[in-house]
């Protein structure tokens, strides 16, 4: 049995990383899978990768910080597949490590556009989407950041954190008209994302070793195993759970 058989989704930031491991998986297990990224190279060859496997996709280049193209990508989950049940709102940025007093207005502005507006558009212009459908499941990425001071990424981190209030608002305000709304909460995680990170770091080695220290488990998770709790949140596995922001953090946070 697939979880996803029949089923039409939309995975953000699709291109790569957790969005990409998660759009494959949502193919394997019988979704038609629109991918929506500001990638055009990253998210068509996700499309290819799933249809040459014999699954059904398609790449739409959005922005989720343009309202606009938002609407766009979701119309196409309708024009191309008949409907939507489900929706990984997973697009985002980092922002560097610098000390909260030089975070400009532009950088805070651009963080929380990406993250925390982008959010509200794509659950804003799904959920009418999902009640057509009878219901559906919408999966957030918030962030272990939510929940535990990482330090140093004050828009991020603020970004995040407002994220789980949105999904708590949401979750609530639809929890009759059977939409559940659930977050993900990663820890450290392996993606492109986290190599930049290292990227900008003083000592990358020593800031790897930080990021196994400060994780139980003692590795950084893979975007194959964030996939597998969004297929959870997103299928009815998850049919009695609503409002929550799942920690998927090698123990991060119970530290
Ligand atoms: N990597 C981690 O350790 C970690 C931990 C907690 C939460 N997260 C969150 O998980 C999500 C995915 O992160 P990742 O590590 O896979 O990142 P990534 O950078 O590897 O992939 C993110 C994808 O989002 C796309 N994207 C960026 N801005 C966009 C925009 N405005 N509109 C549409 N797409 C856009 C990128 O092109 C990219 O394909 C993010 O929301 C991130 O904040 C990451």
């Amino acid at each position: 049995m697939k979880w996803l058989e029949n089923k039409v989704a939309i995975v953000t930031g699709a291109g790569n990383g957790m969005g990409r491991a998660t759009a494959l998986l949502f193919a394997e297990e019988g979704a038609s899978v629109v991918l929506g990224d500001v990638d055009e190279i990253g998210g068509s060859s996700a499309v290819e990768e799933i249809i040459s496997s014999g699954g059904k996709a398609v790449f739409v280049k959005c922005d989720v910080s343009s309202e606009s193209e938002v609407k766009n990508m979701i119309a196409t989950a309708k024009r191309e597949f008949g409907g939507l049940h489900t929706i990984f709102n997973n697009a985002g940025i980092e922002q560097p490590k610098i000390p909260s007093v030089d975070v400009t207005e532009e950088l805070f502005d651009r963080v929380i556009g990406v993250n925390l507006k982008g959010t509200f558009f794509c659950c804003k212009h799904a959920i009418p989407l999902l009640l057509e459908s009878g219901g559906g499941a919408i999966v957030n990425n918030s962030s272990v950041s939510a929940f535990a001071n990482v330090g140093g990424n004050i828009s991020y981190g603020s970004s995040k954190g407002a994220i789980m209030s949105m999904t708590r608002i949401l979750a609530i305000e639809y929890s009759r008209q059977n939409i559940r709304v659930n977050a993900i909460c990663p820890g450290v995680i392996d993606t492109p994302m986290n190599q930049r990170n290292l990227d900008l770091a003083v000592d990358q080695a020593a800031t790897r070793q930080m990021w196994m220290d400060n994780t139980p488990i003692g590795r950084m998770g893979t975007p194959l195993e964030i996939a597998r709790t969004v297929l959870y949140l997103a299928s009815d596995m998850s049919s009695f759970t609503t409002g929550i922001g799942l920690l998927i953090d090698g123990g991060r946070v119970a530290t």
